[in-house]
């Protein structure tokens, strides 16, 4: 297994392009299924994630291009099953369901095993097909979804925001006869995205970007070509590395707007940030402030943010709180960091860092995709040589991730074994 060799202590300065945004690009990889002609994606980022959802496709009979950060899907789908051995490596195969049943009246999707941040359920996705008129039943480990006449219109109100189910609902409803309204769904930048990739393929979407987005159904959907928005957790998690290290980064190919929660935070914190239309530029200013967070949906502090933004705090001047609201044990980072030497009791959902002037190197094990990229910071931020292992987790969310930070000084090395 990979682990990644860093000598930290180094400020990283220079600039970096931000890829495409993972969670942008899975679920519009997804409505690849729904179209009647080809769908042809630009920005994809290379990750294990995406990989695997071209497999995914694949399985179900699409033909999937990849030529650099081009995915092409066409084709017919000749395979309605999605099975465990293909779910289990990604959650969001969930976002195929939707599609498949739209699209094909029926979709049998293997239930994603247990994750590491939370018990992480698949309920809301299953109501929000029932209410678009699915015969859904739970057999053998698998979701088994029928719509044999196709799926209908209807107002769907979501009892707690989640960003799968409402992009498995806004595909699905995009298909189906007469008008939906989907009501409480999530507002996150990746949500508009899809919506407006749906929209030039055909569908009749508006409200996307509010909690409230109303679809008319449409026979069928076409061509297009879009482009994924740039990846907004990639660039908060450099704006973070510019400061622990503190040091000087510009990144271009971003979307600034789409992190305000973060910037507004990190200023507080004493950054210096200049955010123009598609790039910005993050400067620490000696002393990092403490300041507190609770994580929510968008446009909320966004959870994927939270374990970067505490390995920060654990170097700040002054105590932190810092609330995690979206998911349930999404603190598995905490051990490592304290191995580090970081100061942080947990209690439920909130944990208190207490910043400390440095940490220490230590053997350090990632446990998730962004709990390991706190780890990294962490290690970039210590003097001397931390050892980060598990790094397959950090594949699955960030492409290049040593080229990149490599380029504006960092000293990190995988090794083997
Ligand atoms: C997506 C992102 C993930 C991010 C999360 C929250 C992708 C591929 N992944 O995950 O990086 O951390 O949004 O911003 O886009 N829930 C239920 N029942 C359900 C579905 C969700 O109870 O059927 C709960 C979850 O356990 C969690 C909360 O709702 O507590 C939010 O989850 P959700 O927004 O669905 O996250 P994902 O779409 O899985």
């Amino acid at each position: 297994m990979d682990r990644l060799k860093i000598d930290g202590g180094v400020p990283l300065t220079g600039e970096i392009a931000i890829s495409g945004a993972k969670n942008a690009a899975l679920p519009l990889m997804a409505a690849g299924l729904v179209t009647d002609g080809t769908l042809r994606l630009t920005n994809v980022p290379d990750l294990v994630d995406t990989r695997s959802m071209e497999v995914l496709l694949s399985n179900h009979g699409l033909a999937v291009e990849r030529d650099d950060d081009v995915v092409t899907m066409s084709g017919d789908v000749t395979n309605v099953d999605a099975p465990y051995d293909l779910v289990r490596k990604m959650r969001a195969s969930i976002l195929v369901l939707g599609p498949l049943l739209a699209r094909h009246g029926q979709a049998r999707v293997s239930l994603p095993g247990g994750c590491a941040i939370g018990t992480r359920p698949v309920d809301l996705h299953i109501r929000a097909m029932q209410a678009l008129g699915a015969i859904v039943e739970l057999a053998d480990g698998y979701i088994q979804a029928r719509a044999p006449d196709g799926l209908t219109g209807a107002r769907v109100v979501f009892p707690m925001v989640s960003v799968g189910a409402t992009e498995n609902a806004l595909i699905a409803a995009s298909l189906a006869k007469g008008t939906s309204e989907l009501v409480n769904v999530a507002r996150e930048p990746e949500i508009s995205d899809l919506a407006e990739c749906l929209i030039a393929m055909g569908a009749r979407i508006s409200g996307h970007g509010t909690d409230t987005i109303i679809v008319e159904g449409v026979d069928r959907l076409g061509d297009a070509t879009h482009a994924v928005i740039p990846d907004r957790i990639e660039a908060g998690t450099f704006a973070i590395a510019a400061l622990i290290t503190g040091g000087d980064l510009t990144l271009t190919r971003a979307q600034p707007r789409h992190l305000d929660s973060l910037l507004d935070i990190l200023r507080d914190t004493g950054a210096s940030i200049t955010a123009g239309e598609d790039n910005m530029r993050v400067v620490a200013n000696g002393v990092t402030k403490a300041a507190d967070i609770t994580t929510d949906p968008f446009p909320g502090f966004p959870t994927d943010l939270q374990a970067q933004f505490m390995a920060l705090m654990c170097l700040a001047d002054g105590s932190s709180r810092i609330s995690e609201t979206v998911f349930e044990n999404r603190f598995m980072h905490v051990p490592e960091l304290t191995r580090m030497g970081a100061d942080i009791q947990v209690d439920g959902g909130v944990a208190m860092v207490r910043g400390r002037p440095a940490l220490t190197p230590a053997p350090v094990m990632a446990t998730d995709l962004r709990a390991s990229v706190s780890l990294v910071l962490a290690a970039l931020a210590t003097e001397g040589t931390t050892e980060v292992s598990r790094i397959y987790h950090l594949d699955r969310g960030y492409a290049d991730l040593e080229l990149k930070l490599g380029q504006c000084g960092a000293r990190m090395e995988r090794v083997g074994g």
